[in-house]
């Protein structure tokens, strides 16, 4: 299967050398120490370490107002549990992450959309959400998974302004910042606007492993107490030792060169892949180059197709993607699909990216003959 589907990092861009060298140190400074149960919220160094990187980022945090958690999905669960009650309204964008579409649903709010544009959401329909007494509103204003929309500065100020009109909660989850493919870094973090109620979500998973597990919430002590007490009963806290490994792993690695050297390894796959939407697709979708993130999102030219019904017929070919509805609280969106460039090789991105075409062609063709 050639697949444009998830969003994993590549193999190459895991620090596997530092990861065993740490490894080796930790078991051999903690023995079985490194095994034990941990505090709920999270290894002190871990925190530290955390409290520090958000400040990098112009976020005033300290320590212990980091819970550590098992990925940011962990924390998009758990601020699910608090802050929702059935019928309980909630802004999103539109369109939204996926799996926070899914870890929010479990608990029956009322969603209210807000369009992104390509400098942000649409302040109109933000306020007006935010007027129904919304308990939060959750984003991605930095190269969002699925559209790739960074908010520019001048609506980083809007948005701030309207939460703080509203005494709104922003939940802003950040896994992409560091992955911009332009000279220059994404503006500072929504949080960092001046927002009076901000819950910051980071990860290490594109950063360095995914497989770590390990992610944290940033907020004010009130919701960090609740936070805790809800993780606690969720899995009483995250592994002790891939927090200990992580620390020194850490330690093993310039974290800056790491990730430049990531950034330069996925822009070059980004602009692999731009060729070919181009040699293949053009005309049949349309698309922006993402500037930052994981991801093209793109929309079917033929509005009579939905990417569900190419990907079925793609999927038989040996081809897989996004289907975008699924990044849609109302299932909307049917034209979009989401197209992932970290993994694939050249020869897969031309392959599948024209086995795509032919398979759109094919719809159109019995279209015509119909
Ligand atoms: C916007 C967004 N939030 C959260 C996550 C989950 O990340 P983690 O691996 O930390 O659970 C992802 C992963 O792709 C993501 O794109």
């Amino acid at each position: 299967m050639i697949s444009f589907g998830g969003g994993v990092p590549h193999d190459t861009c895991i620090p596997v050398a530092q990861i065993q060298a740490a490894f080796e140190k930790v078991i051999s400074r903690l023995g079985a120490q490194a095994f034990r149960y941990g505090p709920t919220e999270g290894e002190p160094k871990l925190r530290e370490f955390v409290a520090t990187w958000l400040n990098r980022l112009e976020l005033n945090a300290r320590a212990d107002q980091v819970l550590i958690v098992n990925g940011s999905q962990q924390a998009l669960d758990l601020l699910g549990k608090v802050f929702i009650d059935p019928g309980s309204p909630v802004a999103l964008e539109r369109p939204t992450y996926l799996a926070a579409l899914q870890a929010f649903s479990a608990y029956g709010p009322r969603y209210h959309e807000t369009a992104l544009g390509e400098s942000g959401p649409d302040l109109d329909l933000l306020q007006n959400a935010l007027s129904q007494g919304c308990r939060f509103f959750y984003t991605v204003p930095t190269f969002q998974n699925p559209s790739g929309v960074c908010y520019s500065r001048a609506h980083r100020e809007e948005v701030a302004r309207l939460l703080n009109d509203y005494a709104t909660v922003l939940i802003e989850d950040d896994p992409y910042s560091q992955l911009y493919y332009n000279s220059t870094p994404p503006p500072q973090p929504l949080g960092a606007y001046g927002v009076a109620r901000p819950i910051f979500l980071g990860t290490f998973s594109k950063m360095v492993a995914p497989g770590f597990r390990l992610g944290w919430i940033w907020s004010d002590y009130e919701t960090l107490r609740h936070l805790v007490s809800v993780k606690q009963a969720s899995d009483l806290c995250t592994g002790a030792f891939q927090q200990h490994l992580l620390v020194e792993t850490l330690g093993q690695l310039d974290l800056d060169a790491h990730l430049a050297a990531v950034r330069a390894f996925y822009r070059k796959q980004r602009d692999d892949m731009a060729g070919y939407m181009e040699r293949h697709l053009k005309g049949r979708l349309s698309w922006s180059v993402p500037k930052g993130g994981m991801f093209f999102w793109a929309a079917l030219r033929n509005r009579s197709i939905s990417a569900r019904a190419l990907l079925a017929r793609c999927a038989q070919k040996g081809v897989a993607f996004a289907d975008g509805s699924a990044f849609f609280a109302d299932g909307g969106g049917t034209e979009f699909l989401r197209l992932n460039f970290t993994q694939v090789t050249r020869e897969q991105m031309d392959q599948g990216l024209g086995i795509m075409a032919e398979e759109i062609d094919s719809f159109e063709l019995e279209e015509d003959r119909s």
